[in-house]
C-alpha cells in the first residue's frame, strides 16, 4: 500500500530512534487511505543530539504533525511552543501538531488518552476503581499520572525494584498511590477483593512468551480487567492467566491503535475529521494481521480440500478481501487456464502464477485471504514468495475424503478417469510434501464443516 501523493501532499511521520521497527505508518496511512486524505506518514530516524534541528526542520518543511518516540519523549518538550497539561504532568510528549500561528508545534500525549479510550472502549472505568500496575518504568510511571488524574480510588505500584515504585509515588504525591515489592503482592490480596489490574513491565514480550511477571493463579482471581501494554505476542501469558481467571482482558495493540487513532485527530481537527469505530476495526485487523505474520492468510492445498468455502467464511469473518490466484490469472489474460495450458503451456502458466506472486510480494498486497492454485507451491521460487507473502495453511485431506467431496462434480478432468481415486493418491503423494514444506500451519480437515476449520485457522493464528 502506497498513498497518492502529488504536489498537495501533507507529510506526516515518526522521530525517534531507532524507528525501523514501528507500526505507526501502517496506521496512519491505512487511515489517511481510509478517509480519502492527501497524506502519508513516513518514518524520520533521527541521530544523537539531532532532535532541536530535526524539529525546526519539520516545521520548516511544512510536516503537519508527528510522533515522537523513544529516546525523544521527554526531550522534545523544550523544542515546543505549547505543552498541553496532560502531556507536561507525565513529562512526556509523544504527539506533536503543527501550529501556524505559534510557528511551531504543540506537544500532547496520546499514548495517554490512546490509552483510556482504549479502556473506555473496553468498558473498562477508572474512576473510583482499585488499579494494580505492574511495573515502575517508562510506561508505568504515565500509567499511574493517568489512573489518578482519572480519579482512581487507589493505584499499587508493584516493582520489583521497589524504589523505582516509591519515586513514582513520591512524584504523584498523593495517598490513593501505593508503593510495593512486587514479592508482596499477596498483600494487595488480603486488603482487594478485585482490581483491574496493567501489567508495565517487559516480562512476557517475545520471544520469553510462557513467562508472567506474576504466575501465582491466586492473584489472577482478584482480577476484573487485565490490560498488558505488550502487543507481542497478542496474548501474553499475563492475559491467559487473567482471561482463565475470568476477567476481561485486551492487549498493548489497542492502546497502539487509539494513541494512533487520537494523534490522526488531532492533526486533521481542522478537517473535523472523526475516526468511526468501523474504521478503528479496520485498522486493528491490519494491525493484528501484521502483529501475527499474517499480512494475507494463504490457502493451499488439495482439490476439494475447501479451499474456496474456507477463504470465504475467514474473509466474510476476519473482514479481509479474497484473492483466487487461479481466477486472477484467468482474468488478466481474458482466458480460460485450461485455454493457457493448451495455447501456451504448463511452464507458461507456472511463469505467470510466479509473477502474480512476485507482484503480492513486491507492492505490500495486504488484508487478504489468497487461495492458491494446486500446483502453485511445487515451484521453490513461489515457495519463498509465500513465505514473504503471509502465513501459510495446509488445508489437509485423505484422498478418498476428496474423492467423496468431488465425486458427482463432472467438470473436474480429473475425475474423467478409470480410478479416479487412484489418480487422486497418485497426485497427493506428488505434492503433500511440498505443501508441507510451504506451510506455516497445518489443518486436517477430514470430517469437518468448513466453519470448524476456518475457526481452527483463526484459532491457530491467534487472531
Ligand atoms: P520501559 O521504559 O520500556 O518501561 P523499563 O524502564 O526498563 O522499560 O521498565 C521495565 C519494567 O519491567 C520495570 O518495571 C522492571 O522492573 P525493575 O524496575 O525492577 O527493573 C520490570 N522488569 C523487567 N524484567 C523483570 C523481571 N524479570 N522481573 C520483574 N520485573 C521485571
Amino acid at each position: 500500500m502506497l498513498n497518492y501523493t502529488d504536489g498537495n501532499t501533507t507529510v506526516c511521520g515518526i522521530i525517534g530512534n531507532p524507528v525501523r521497527h514501528t507500526m505507526s505508518p501502517l496506521i496512519h496511512n491505512t487511515l489517511a487511505d481510509m478517509t480519502g486524505n492527501n497524506l502519508v506518514y513516513v518514518p524520520f530516524e533521527v541521530p544523537e543530539g539531532g532532535l532541536k534541528n530535526a524539529v525546526r526542520g519539520a516545521y520548516e518543511l511544512g510536516i503537519k504533525g508527528m510522533n515522537v518516540t523513544v529516546p525523544y519523549k521527554s526531550d522534545v518538550i523544550a523544542q515546543l511552543k505549547y505543552v498541553d497539561p496532560l502531556a507536561e504532568s507525565i513529562g512526556a510528549v509523544n504527539t506533536l501538531v503543527r501550529d501556524e500561528a505559534l510557528k511551531g508545534y504543540r506537544g500532547y500525549n496520546t499514548d495517554m488518552t490512546g490509552l483510556y479510550r482504549a479502556m473506555q472502549k473496553e468498558g473498562v472505568e477508572l474512576e473510583g476503581e482499585t488499579v494494580v500496575i505492574l511495573g515502575a518504568g517508562g510506561v508505568a510511571r504515565p500509567t499511574a499520572h493517568l489512573c489518578i488524574q482519572k480519579g482512581a480510588a487507589k493505584v499499587y505500584i508493584l516493582n520489583r525494584t521497589l524504589e523505582k515504585a516509591v519515586a513514582i509515588a513520591e512524584e504523584l504525591g498523593d495517598e490513593r498511590v501505593i508503593p510495593m515489592d512486587i514479592a508482596d503482592y499477596t498483600e494487595v490480596l488480603t486488603r482487594e477483593k478485585s482490581f483491574f489490574a496493567i501489567q508495565c513491565t517487559s516480562v512476557g514480550l517475545f520471544p520469553d512468551v510462557n513467562s508472567a511477571v506474576i504466575e501465582d493463579e491466586e492473584f489472577y482471581r482478584h482480577v476484573s480487567a487485565a490490560l498488558d501494554v505488550i502487543y507481542k505476542p497478542l496474548e501474553t501469558k499475563f492475559l491467559k492467566l487473567s482471561k482463565a481467571a475470568g476477567a476481561k482482558t485486551f492487549s498493548g495493540l489497542k492502546m497502539l491503535l487509539y494513541q494512533g487513532l487520537d494523534a490522526y485527530e488531532l492533526w486533521n481537527q481542522d478537517a473535523g475529521i472523526k475516526i468511526t469505530d468501523e474504521q478503528a476495526d479496520r485498522v486493528y485487523k491490519s494491525l493484528i494481521l501484521e502483529v501475527t505474520g499474517a499480512r494475507n492468510i494463504i490457502l493451499e492445498g488439495f482439490m476439494g480440500s475447501g479451499k474456496t468455502t474456507v477463504s470465504e467464511i475467514l474473509a466474510d469473518k476476519l473482514d479481509l478481501d479474497i484473492l483466487d490466484t487461479d481466477k486472477a490469472i484467468e482474468e488478466t489474460e481474458g482466458r480460460a487456464i485450461t485455454d493457457i495450458f493448451r495455447e501456451d503451456g504448463e511452464e507458461a502458466f507456472r511463469n505467470m502464477e510466479t509473477e502474480l506472486l512476485d507482484t503480492i510480494v513486491s507492492d505490500h498486497w495486504r488484508d487478504m485471504v489468497i487461495s492458491l492454485g494446486g500446483g502453485l507451491p511445487v515451484r521453490e521460487e513461489n515457495r519463498k514468495l509465500l513465505a514473504e507473502a503471509g502465513k501459510v495453511i495446509y488445508l489437509r485431506t485423505s484422498p478418498e475424503e476428496v474423492y467423496k467431496r468431488i465425486m458427482g462434480d463432472t467438470t473436474r478432468p480429473l475425475l474423467q478417469t478409470e480410478d479416479p481415486l487412484a489418480r487422486i493418491r497418485e497426485l497427493q503423494d506428488a505434492r503433500s510434501e511440498l505443501y508441507e514444506l510451504a506451510a506455516d500451519i497445518v489443518i486436517d480437515t477430514d470430517g469437518k464443516e468448513p466453519l470448524e476449520v476456518a475457526s481452527e485457522i483463526i484459532d491457530k493464528l491467534g487472531i
